[in-house]
């Protein structure tokens, strides 16, 4: 892949080569981290894939009998986690795709807006996925830095809608993924209203703008409503972050009818399982428990940010369930992310050529697994 784009750094547009297909890399498994650093597997604390620390209590779910239904396949338009997503989502249900986390979202779209020669654009740094799929398309990526970290990591809206113009899909990252960061929402839609008048002025389709709310519960507001000026919307959604299921793998595309179809038409049948839809729709009609969950890691948040500025450690501002930690250079930045992993502790790194070299993000955990954190983090020199 070509360099990570970011604050500072020029637009830069790449072009798939036709030879490798761009890969994710996935964190390395805590089966291996244990091997590696020679510590029993129960002590290694994801603090790196922004996962909440405890389940639902679902039990419930997990005890009913999947016996009668677990021979057949379920049900093609999974109606029932279909009606709690579009009712939690204050949607109808003929706006939602359920689909196998919000990374098959990502994929179906990339699959239903891309073609060999398109153009995707995404505000950067960012969510790595938007790349992969769109260069697995054929399409180019154009790589749009946002502002400075002292301006906030914020959207370039000027820049954004000139790099869009003519592109077929744009990607946005609401709050984003790695900064922690949250645009306010008259931004989003100023950024919408642009794209749409230039598109009227050139005579072309507007592009499709697919907004990943991975985090958004932990923010409390979602993009949603803007579907109604935006018919090219569309907003993914997951059960992995505030629900507490990333095991489950469940999420969704969430758009106007006439956008959704042709992303509805690239999904396999049944890539949701019986279980994890009953999980998900259980999930959804109990919104305490996400509830619950939010507000323990923002009581968890508060504490880890306190905790580790007081030992010269300099947070970005999050609402979400992760920090960016910022350090005094790279090296200090990998320098800590080793002795913490000595212990046990995985924190986010980025490569020396990312323009976040010098930060870890961190995930905010349990009482007892942030502890872990902060009692090996003032053993660390700064
Ligand atoms: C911004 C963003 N989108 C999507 C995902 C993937 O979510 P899912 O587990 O639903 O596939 C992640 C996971 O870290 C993420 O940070």
């Amino acid at each position: 892949m070509s360099p990570a784009a970011g604050p500072g750094v020029p637009t830069e547009r790449s072009a798939p080569t036709g030879r490798a297909l761009p890969t994710y890399v996935w964190e390395p498994t805590t089966d291996f981290l244990a091997a590696r650093y020679g510590l029993p597997r129960e002590s290694i604390i994801r603090f790196d894939v922004n996962t909440s620390p405890l389940p639902p209590d679902l039990r419930d779910v997990l005890a009913g009998s999947f016996d009668p239904s677990l021979c057949e396949y379920p049900p093609s338009d999974y109606a029932a986690l279909v009606a709690a997503a579009a009712e939690s989502y204050g949607v109808g249900a003929d706006e939602i795709l359920p689909t196998a986390g919000a990374d098959e979202a990502l994929d179906l779209t990339a699959r239903a807006f891309l073609r060999e020669g398109s153009v995707a654009v995404a505000a950067v740094p960012t969510y790595a996925m938007y790349r992969i799929v769109s260069e697995q398309r054929g399409a180019s990526f154009v790589a749009v830095p946002r502002t400075s970290r002292e301006a906030g990591f914020g959207l370039d809206i000027p820049a954004m809608a000139r790099a869009a113009r003519g592109a077929q899909l744009v990607w946005l990252c609401e709050p984003n993924n790695p900064t922690g960061m949250v645009e306010p929402p008259e931004r989003i839609a100023e950024l919408l209203g642009l794209l749409a008048s230039q598109a009227t002025q050139d005579g072309r389709e507007a592009p499709a703008v697919a907004i990943d709310e991975a985090y958004a519960e932990f923010v409390g507001r979602s993009v949603l409503p803007l579907r109604a000026r935006y018919s090219r919307l569309v907003v993914i959604r997951t059960l992995s972050k505030a629900h507490a299921l990333a095991g489950a793998r469940v999420g969704f595309a969430v758009a106007r009818p006439e956008t959704l179809g042709p992303i509805l038409s690239y999904r396999a049948p049944a890539s949701v399982s019986t279980v994890s839809a009953a999980l998900a729709t259980a999930a959804l009609r109990r919104p305490e428990l996400a509830a619950a969950n939010v507000a323990r890691i923002a009581g968890q948040r508060a504490r880890l940010t306190a905790e580790l500025s007081a030992i010269g450690w300099r947070p970005y501002p999050s609402q979400v369930n992760f920090i960016l930690f910022r350090f005094s250079s790279p090296q200090v930045a990998a320098a800590t992310a080793e002795a913490l992993l000595r212990q046990g502790l995985v924190p986010r790194t980025f490569s020396p050529n990312h323009p976040l070299a010098d930060c870890l993000r961190l995930t905010v955990r349990s009482a007892q697994e942030n502890d872990r954190l902060i009692e090996a983090a003032k053993g660390i020199p700064a």
